[in-house]
């Protein structure tokens, strides 16, 4: 068997150092081999003490997520009785808290006796966000050692712990200014230790009750009832947090050992729910996005330093901040100087609120907006790295400025197009350089959304593609690689949904219904409400690129197309789907008139309308478009999908995405779902309702996962 430990012993001291690179997962091998060295060095008399430490830069990222749900998770040693065992050592057990020690890392940590970290680790336990709890004593040894409000905030949360508030807290004994010094820090302390001849553990006041880390507040009778009370309305659809209380509950309620019984219950149910099998997956799935055929780490990268973004308006502006806020300097160009200044006071008015709402210090926005240079000339941004450019979605206008690009830009710059539907070959193809010519897709708003569809031209160098995925990952976005068809991964899904959920409203549902059913689902907003909110001028803009390819369809978003008419918007003129009264959404019976006389001009029967139905339509078309892109070979992998609807569109994380959830559902359900709607929706079913013909063969393969066949 490999060694994933190293064992040495310096005079009096046992230095265990976890060497299972990257990051040190807590898996059955290691937990085993762990165990061993433990018990190696509590047998050897000439040990008094001993140190925990990871071997390269990080302590351990804890459990082996790729473990759970199978028989590895529990393997033994299983990792909450390893860690009952290290509480028993009789000699001093020093953990040395290098880079990071998240979840079990950190739960090992605190089945040592003594904790030392390099200033700046990151500690935490982030098991929430994988629809997990602690499951190895933090719920029980963290509120014991910091108290239990502050326990429920950190676990709640997911959030690090910085090492200094860790200090503060009485998570950690000691903090070494360096990683370098961290060994020697930790050598210091257990020399001491052994000196005084100081126990296994130290004799620390036992803390569950506290709220505050202020010794003798006793926490308040109800604090767990009202803490569930206040948000349980965020929690909606999701158990982890509860469970996470309920095991804090338990610290405070039960002795020790009783306490580790109810967090392991409480865990093994955790682990089996669907929501933390749809979290793992999504944590998976971020870390294969960037992972693509002919890509490697031989593939070389340009250098990108300078940055350039053409057209100062919402989308341009937006996108120059992520730059500024990832420290890079970054031109903004645009035409005239009204636009200009008005684009760069934008940028100054967002960042106040930043400032206003306590994310940014007031420093921190003034070097932000240094790094953002206004010019109107294009000879400013010649020895520009990366050109991004954010203007009018409109291809000739593109075209355009492409052209100019192509004169003034230095060799080797990688021209990027913001664009989210049009065909960025069409765009290459106008400069002497497609190859290094990509799409940059990104979400509005620009500074806030982490998605980033990058697009893959026909003739888009793999260099120019592999810089492309580094920067976006250098400026905090996921980026997810889609060839070129109309609206890439998310809108050419979307187009499918909501041309469902219109079609359902000539049928007899009303913009509340359908938008309930979605919001029910976790999708964080409905249909229309999200219409209302991007423009209905936006979507009617698109529709009419594209008549030709929908003019099979009489009844197509006809809906849409007549509040475009009436000159209803959405929120920005306070009447679209629904009326709006400030930020007050109502319903509207002038929307479910209108639909009713379109329905009778199209002979459209109306009727009572069934929430599964809605489910169902809308699902079963956005599921099966993305299918279809898979077979078409525009997006990698279907979990690529799942990130896309996650972070563009407000699927529920907790589902992992609308392809993991059809998998939930079943791909044969699926595809006998379609055909039923084939069958009882007449002529529409005829034209819509077709089976990605690759739902048809994994179906006939017997596959239950949607993958290339
Ligand atoms: N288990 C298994 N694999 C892990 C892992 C874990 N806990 N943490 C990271 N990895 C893997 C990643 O999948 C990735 O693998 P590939 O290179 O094959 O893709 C590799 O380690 C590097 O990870 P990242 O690409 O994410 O590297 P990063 O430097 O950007 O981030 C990190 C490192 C902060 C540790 C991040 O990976 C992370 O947040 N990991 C998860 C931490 C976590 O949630 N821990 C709790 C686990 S649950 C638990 O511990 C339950 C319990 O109570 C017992």
């Amino acid at each position: 068997m490999n060694s994933l430990i190293n064992y040495r012993c310096e005079g009096p001291l046992a230095l265990i150092g976890l060497a299972s690179a990257p990051v040190n997962a807590l898996g059955q091998a290691l937990r085993e081999q762990l165990l061993e060295a433990c018990e190696r060095a509590a047998a050897d008399a000439s040990v008094k003490a001993i140190i925990l430490h990871g071997e390269g830069s990080v302590f351990s990222a804890g459990a082996d997520i790729s473990e759970f749900g199978s028989p590895a998770s529990f393997a033994k040693p299983d990792l909450p009785s390893l860690l009952t065992r290290l509480t028993e050592l009789d000699k001093p057990l020093i953990a040395a808290i290098g880079g990071l020690a998240l979840g079990g890392g950190l739960e090992l940590a605190m089945a040592c006796g003594y904790r030392v970290a390099e200033a700046g680790a990151r500690m935490g336990l982030p098991e929430i966000k994988l629809g997990l709890l602690p499951g190895a004593g933090g719920t029980q040894r963290l509120p014991r050692l910091i108290g239990a409000a502050a326990a429920l905030k950190y676990i709640s949360s997911g959030e690090p712990i910085g090492t200094h508030r860790a200090q503060v807290l009485g998570l950690l004994d000691w903090v070494a200014p360096t990683a370098d010094s961290l060994l020697e820090t930790a050598k210091a302390l257990a020399l001491a230790l052994i000196h005084r001849q100081a126990p296994g553990r130290p004799c620390r006041p036992c803390r569950p009750n506290w709220p505050h880390p202020t010794p003798g507040t006793a926490l308040l009778p109800g604090y767990f009832a009202d803490y569930r009370a206040a948000n349980q309305s965020r929690w909606k659809g999701q158990s982890a947090p509860q469970r996470v209380v309920a095991a804090i509950e338990a610290a405070c309620n039960l002795p020790l050992a009783e306490g580790l019984a109810r967090e392991g219950e409480l865990f093994k149910e955790a682990e089996a729910s669907t929501e933390s099998e749809a979290l793992r997956h999504v944590f998976f799935a971020e870390r294969e996005v960037g992972k693509l055929p002919g890509l490697d780490t031989g593939t070389s990268i340009r250098p990108v330093n300078r940055v350039a973004v053409i057209g100062a308006g919402t989308m341009g502006g937006g996108i120059a901040m992520n730059f500024a806020n990832a420290g890079m300097a970054v031109t903004l160009l645009e035409l005239r100087a009204d636009a200009l200044e008005r684009g760069l006071a934008l940028i100054r008015k967002n960042y106040e609120t930043s400032v206003e709402r306590g994310k940014l210090t007031s420093e921190q926005m003034e070097q932000r907006l240094a790094l953002i240079h206004g010019t109107l000339d294009y000879a400013n941004i010649a020895d520009a790295d990366l050109v991004i450019e954010a203007v009018f979605e409109e291809l000739a206008i593109k075209q355009q400025v492409f052209r100019t690009l192509d004169e003034e830009c230095k060799v080797g710059a990688i021209l990027a197009s913001n664009t989210s539907t049009l065909d960025v070959d069409a765009i290459a193809a106008v400069t002497r350089r497609p190859q290094d010519v990509v799409g940059l897709h990104f979400f509005s708003p620009a500074n806030v959304m982490r998605l980033l569809e990058v697009v893959r031209g026909a003739a888009t160098a793999a260099d120019v593609l592999a810089t492309t995925l580094k920067v976006a990952k250098r400026i905090g976005k996921i980026p997810v690689v889609s060839g070129v068809c109309f609206g890439f991964i998310g809108n050419r899904m979307l187009e499918p949904y909501s041309r469902e959920a219109h079609r359902l409203l000539l049928e007899g549902a009303t913009p509340a219904q359908v938008d309930n059913v979605l919001t029910s689902l976790g999708m964080a907003m409905g249909v229309f409400a999200m219409h209302d909110l991007a423009g209905i001028d936006v979507s009617f803009l698109v529709r009419e690129s594209r008549r030709e390819v929908l003019a099979h369809d009489p009844g197509y978003c006809k809906l849409a197309d007549a509040l475009y008419a009436l000159g209803r918007f959405g929120q920005k003129t306070n009447r679209g789907y629904y009326l709006y009264e400030g930020r007050e959404r109502k319903d509207d019976p002038e929307v479910v008139a209108l639909a009713e006389k379109i329905a009778g001009e199209l002979g459209i029967q109306r009727r009572v309308i069934s929430d599964q139905e809605i489910h169902d339509r809308c699902v079963l078309m956005l599921v099966n478009e993305g299918i279809q892109l898979l077979d078409e070979g525009i997006c990698q992998r279907s979990s690529d999908i799942d990130l896309v609807w996650i972070n563009g569109y407000g699927f529920p994380v907790w589902r992992g995405g609308p392809m993991h959830y059809a998998e939930g559902l079943g791909l044969e359900h699926l595809l006998e779902r379609i055909g039923h709607y084939r069958e009882v929706l007449g002529g529409y079913g005829a034209m819509w309702f077709q089976p990605a013909h690759l739902l048809e063969r994994l179906v006939a393969s017997g596959k239950t996962g949607v993958e290339r066949l």
